[in-house]
């Protein structure tokens, strides 16, 4: 094993703020008990924000960001894990405040670890990464709360997004009728290939004046979107309807009523995929494995290099990417 290896780093100063593949050593990661030999990792729209020198994500420079990483276990003090051993690390402070998964080597508290579920493939784990997490379990909670394929169409909103493509291709494997909202017309090709029925603008679904109540369209909702197209949603969704909210793209203030909830019975249920209790998170990536994997998972998948990295990082804050990307670590060129 060689002592040097590579990592994406950001860093601010006064003066400047830079975003640079460097050479790092095994003294520069941070403390922690399994040590990850990281294969490939992927874009979030949190990662994007980790790149920029506003974005309120890092707290301490410089940083290596990455929120997800899947890889094999090089050494662990933990003895849930042993050397050689698939595993996942998402969400919790990856990326935040403990350098993340765009390094060739990560060092992480056990707690954090998910043994890689059969059926899934390292590259697979990350096509999906807290992205696909957040929309599994999005589909999940919309289950649990009554949602069923009988109940009518359901909208996926921000539908050429992390969250909305998988969760698109998700609801589809599952037998739902799902309408896919999207702001990109090139895209209804793409949608229609992960299986959405039907594709309405983002200016049909988030009108420009509100109403509190309106007809009731959606028998269930994934909105990684949040602000004012929450609060559209909201109104369009049938009696006893649930929405699954997880994001904030067009914003954080939701200018909704009580009538929604008051009236129609409409259950909100919010989704954080950081916190997200330990044995929720290892049953819900063996349930991805087992029964959420999309036929279509090549087609919402690209793939880039640690070099191409900051590009992706830019184009995700405007809107300009489409699925999952995933970063390889195992290149020769990485
Ligand atoms: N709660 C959690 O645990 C959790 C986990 C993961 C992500 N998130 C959040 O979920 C959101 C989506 O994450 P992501 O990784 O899927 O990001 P993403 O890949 O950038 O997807 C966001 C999508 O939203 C749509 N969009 C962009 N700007 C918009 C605007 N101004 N108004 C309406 N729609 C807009 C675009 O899709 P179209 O062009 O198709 O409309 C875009 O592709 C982010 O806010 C992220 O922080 C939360």
């Amino acid at each position: 094993m060689s002592e040097n290896f590579k990592a994406l780093v950001v860093n601010k100063t006064e003066e400047d703020f830079t975003v640079n593949v460097e050479s790092l050593t095994f003294d520069d990661l941070p403390e922690g008990d399994v040590l990850i030999r990281v294969h490939y990792s992927s874009v979030n729209y949190k990662d994007g924000l980790a790149s920029t020198p506003n974005g309120k994500i890092v707290q301490s420079y410089p940083f290596v960001p990455g929120i997800d990483l899947a890889g094999t276990v090089v050494s662990s003090q933990d003895d849930r894990y042993e050397e050689g051993q698939q595993v996942i690390v998402t969400s919790y402070e990856l990326g935040v405040s403990h350098y993340g998964g765009y390094s060739e080597y990560a060092n992480v508290p056990g707690d954090w670890v998910v043994p890689l579920p059969e059926g899934l493939t390292l590259k697979e784990a990350m096509a999906f990464g807290t992205a696909g997490f957040t929309a599994a379990l999005s589909v999940q909670k919309l289950e649990e709360s009554g949602l069923t394929p009988e109940d009518g169409p359901v909208l996926v909103s921000g539908a050429t997004g992390g969250v909305g493509s998988m969760a698109v291709a998700m609801l589809a494997k599952r037998g739902y009728d799902v309408t896919a909202s999207t702001g990109k017309e090139s895209e209804h090709g793409y949608l229609k290939e992960l299986g959405a029925k039907d594709i309405v603008s983002r200016e049909e679904v988030t009108p420009e004046k509100l109403r509190p109540l309106s007809k009731q369209r959606w028998a269930g909702a994934v909105d990684p979107v949040g602000g004012k197209t929450l609060a559209s949603i909201l109104s369009n969704t049938q009696y006893g309807g649930s929405v699954a909210v997880s994001g904030l793209t067009a914003g954080i203030d939701v200018p909704t009523t009580v009538f929604p909830f008051i009236l129609r019975s409409v259950n909100l249920l919010g989704i954080d995929s950081v916190y997200c209790p330990r044995d929720l998170r290892v049953s819900l990536w063996n349930r991805i494995a087992e029964d959420l994997k999309p036929e279509g998972l090549e087609e919402i998948m690209n793939e880039v290099s640690l070099n191409e990295l900051p590009q992706t990082l830019s184009d995700i804050l405007k809107g300009k990417t489409r699925g999952r990307t995933v970063v390889n670590l195992t290149n020769e060129d990485s």
